[in-house]
């Protein structure tokens, strides 16, 4: 793995002023952006959503309203600094024309005949969903994003349309409302789904499974019937390396048993991937790449992207941080008796925004599929589609997807009759201890972590890595990041973001 920080992200920016400028202006000069100020904004995609649903009495079903309600509001201006008094500038330029504005672009969102092609990102409000939405944002798609904002915050999109200079149509809405879906479908000429929208804490499921398979496999359900009626037949669905239960290789590839999952979360990630299978070897048009995640952490460079864990966080690194912020009081580690190298568990930590440039390779993989389909040579025996280069305005963070042409026999290995559903992993094949991860985190931090040695927990395994040759081979996709990397952006997105997108952005020097 090696780690390349020259991508027009600042390492060590020297003031919040410069670190803000050095990033419109980098990305100026890499992606001719258009001036923020002339972007449509999501803002106002919402705003004019909101409109056309005070037209529409039909609508209160909807649940759309009921989630408007528990919108968390953008940070006031008074928060500000050179950051939010831009977005505020920004806004507020947009509030002074928001009819004028909502008129004249209506009629291009609702326009059907519309040769645009967008990308719809279920659930791209959220954490790997932000982030995956500004590298496609770089790799020059037209994104539309649909999120019910219950653990989410418009904040993190606003970042996302800063940080790019490009625009985001943002709709309100819940995937397990197939009434939602329609209208987006309908508003929109869609050719891929990137599906992250799910609940994920792996506790809570335990406690209510069943608003876990309502959200997580009705919703995907809904999508799917609703992607079907529309003929929208690319997905990129966001599973996990939960489901491999305990794995019976190590590290785990693609041809792993599945299963058994201990928990409902975990369950819900199999069965939507059961039910992709069985679609995909009903009807050959559809093309699906199941993306198993292992763990995902870290933040994007900036310090002006991250995640935010609501209550007492299910994963060890946003744990860590909690301790050092003094919010909890230390670290407990589950086991020091595996066979590891230290005793304590080895897990495969992955960067946030390596697994969203692993979406694009996936959709770029797509893309190549849809061309060879349309040109009717998709077979095991066809030639590989070289992954199509990033786009000149790409920056140097995507350029981790390279060209490879693929074997056949690699290729083969993931066709099946009817459509192509393909799984693979997402993860460095790099494990680390939870006392590696510690004393990565007290590097980073120049802090000192209190910790405690607790009995192991039921149905944790000692060691679990990735093997992601077949992403590497298949979607030329390779990971950037090193575990100090992913150490220093969370605390750097900590440092500047206390309490997360609710609160203040502070200018941190490093
Ligand atoms: N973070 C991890 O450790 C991890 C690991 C493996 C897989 N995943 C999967 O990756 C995806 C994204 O995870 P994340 O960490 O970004 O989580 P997240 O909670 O930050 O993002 C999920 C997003 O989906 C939205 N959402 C939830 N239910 C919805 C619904 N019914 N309709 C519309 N929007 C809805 C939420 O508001 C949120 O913005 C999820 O599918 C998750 O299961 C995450």
């Amino acid at each position: 793995m090696h780690n390349n920080r020259s991508n027009g992200h600042p390492s060590s920016p020297t003031s919040k002023r410069d670190q803000v400028d050095t990033l419109s202006h980098s990305h100026r000069q890499h992606h001719h952006r258009q001036p923020i100020n002339s972007a449509p904004c999501y803002y106002e995609s919402r705003k004019r959503k909101h409109i056309e649903q005070d037209q529409e009495p039909d609508s209160t079903h909807s649940n759309i309203r009921q989630h408007r309600r528990s919108l968390t509001p953008v940070p006031s201006p008074s928060q500000c600094d050179d950051y939010l008094l831009k977005r505020r500038r920004h806004s507020s330029q947009q509030d002074k024309s928001t009819a004028g504005y909502s008129q004249q672009h209506t009629s291009s969102y609702m326009d059907h005949n519309s040769k645009q092609r967008y990308v719809l990102v279920t659930g791209g409000a959220g954490y790997i969903g932000s982030h995956t939405v500004l590298e496609l944002l770089n790799a020059d798609y037209s994104i539309v994003v649909m999120d019910n904002l219950v653990n989410a915050n418009l904040e993190a999109l606003a970042r996302v349309e800063y940080l790019t200079g490009k625009s985001i149509y943002f709709v309100e809405g819940d995937i397990t409302c197939e009434k939602d879906l329609e209208k987006v479908f309908q508003a929109f000429h869609f050719w891929a789904v990137i599906h992250f929208a799910a609940i994920k804490a792996v506790g809570e499921s335990t406690q209510i499974p069943l608003e876990y398979y309502h959200n997580n496999v009705t919703g995907s359900l809904h999508l799917f019937r609703v992607m079907n009626r529309y003929k929208v037949k690319n997905l990129v669905f966001s599973s996990s390396a939960t489901v491999y239960g305990e794995p019976d290789m190590m590290p785990v590839n693609e041809t792993a048993s599945l299963g058994p999952v201990t928990n409902p979360y975990g369950r819900t990630k199999l069965f939507v991937e059961e039910m992709l299978r069985d679609v995909c070897a009903s009807d050959p048009d559809w093309n699906v790449c199941l993306l198993r995640f292992f763990n995902p952490v870290g933040a994007h460079p900036s310090g002006l992207m991250g995640e935010c864990p609501q209550g007492i966080p299910n994963n060890l690194l946003p744990y860590v941080i909690r301790v050092l912020q003094g919010h909890l009081p230390c670290v407990q580690i589950f086991g020091s008796d595996y066979d590891t190298v230290d005793g304590t568990g080895v897990r495969d930590y992955i960067h946030v925004c390596d697994l969203a440039t692993g979406h694009v390779a996936a959709l770029k993989r797509l893309e190549g599929e849809e061309s060879e389909g349309k040109r009717g040579v998709r077979s095991a025996s066809s030639s590989p589609s070289p992954t199509p280069q990033p786009s000149s305005s790409t920056t140097t963070a995507t350029s981790s997807i390279e060209s490879s042409p693929l074997p056949s026999s690699t290729r083969s290995s993931s066709l099946r009759q009817g459509g192509h559903c393909m799984a693979y992993n997402l993860g460095t094949g790099v494990g680390y201890s939870v006392l590696e991860i510690i004393s990565a985190m007290e590097k980073a931090t120049q802090k000192t972590i209190p910790y405690k040695i607790v009995e192991r927990r039921q149905g944790d395994v000692g060691v679990c890595t990735a093997d992601a040759t077949l992403a590497n081979l298949e979607l030329g996709w390779k990971p950037l990041y090193s575990m100090d990397d992913m150490c220093r952006d969370m605390w750097r997105w900590t440092r500047r973001n206390p309490n997360g997108y609710d609160g203040p952005l502070i200018d941190d020097d490093d």
